[in-house]
């Protein structure tokens, strides 16, 4: 469906009732991302997913940053008629989480970190941003979608799961060229969060695949020593994309993050 926010229209669907859990995706996804998450919510929970600014049905932000992001995910949440949520991301949605939490810290009942790291992107990293830009404008989406999928998933999912691997592919090719220059303007400039992990004061589950190569378990390890009382999860068998890789393991932990810390 979608939604009239003071931002513009957002791109949402949503299951279940309760807790409101706001899932944000990874770069360059869009809320199908999380189509096994809402097929099973967990008891008590209310999930929804967001197309992020530019993707699916979501217009594009006014200013590609995180920063500006936040707001608009804040906004998201009046529109929603939602003071308080817990705000879960996926690598680039886990980025965009850490500038939620800084900028909106009220709104935000808890956190859970997917896949994704707290370091800012290197010079040698933002470079990459820069020549993915040119990349897609000269290529289109495909190009990056093809460059990305081998870092995606994890190698049993390469082997063993030919339609996981599919669907993120055409899920990649559906993002627009705008969404995926904007958002890669947005990675490049995010800040370094290592110092706001310290900072976290509410429930926070880490989830990361042990085959992810592109935010590796020892950047989830990093972020667990750091985030007070924070609690770490490790997929077996699964890569960058564990909900779509994992669902059943990955559900199994929202569940039970859910029902252990907001009983
Ligand atoms: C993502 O999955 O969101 C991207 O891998 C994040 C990134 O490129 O840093």
């Amino acid at each position: 469906m979608k939604l009239e926010t003071a931002r513009g229209t957002v791109g949402l669907e949503e299951a279940g009732s309760g807790l409101p859990v706001l899932l944000l995706h990874g770069f360059p996804h869009d809320r199908s991302l999380w189509a096994a998450q809402l097929a099973a919510p967990p008891a008590g929970a209310r999930l929804i997913a967001l197309d992020l600014p530019g993707f699916g049905e979501s217009d594009s932000a006014d200013v590609p940053s995180l920063d500006h992001w936040a707001d608009w995910i804040a906004a998201t949440l009046d529109a929603l008629g939602i003071e308080r949520a817990v705000i879960g991301g996926l690598s680039m949605g886990g980025y965009l989480a850490f500038a939620v939490w800084r900028r909106h810290a009220a709104r935000v009942q808890g956190l859970v970190l997917a896949d994704t790291r707290a370091g800012a992107d290197t010079l040698e990293g933002q470079d990459k941003r820069v020549a993915m830009q040119a990349q897609v404008v000269k290529e289109g989406p495909g190009a990056i979608a093809a460059a990305m999928l081998p870092g995606m998933v994890g190698k049993t999912t390469r082997a063993e799961r030919p339609r996981a691997v599919e669907y993120l592919d055409a899920m990649m090719r559906r993002a627009s060229v705008a969404a995926i220059h904007d958002a890669l303007d947005a990675l490049r400039t995010r800040p370094d969060s290592t110092s706001t992990l310290a900072t976290i004061s509410v429930p926070t589950l880490i989830i990361c695949g042990d085959e992810d190569v592109l935010t590796p378990v020892k950047e989830s390890e990093a972020m667990h020593a750091a985030i007070p009382d924070a609690q770490l999860a490790i997929i077996p068998g699964a890569g960058h994309a564990s909900c779509v890789e994992h669902p059943a393991a990955f559900n199994a932990l929202l569940s039970g993050f859910i029902q252990a810390r907001f009983p």
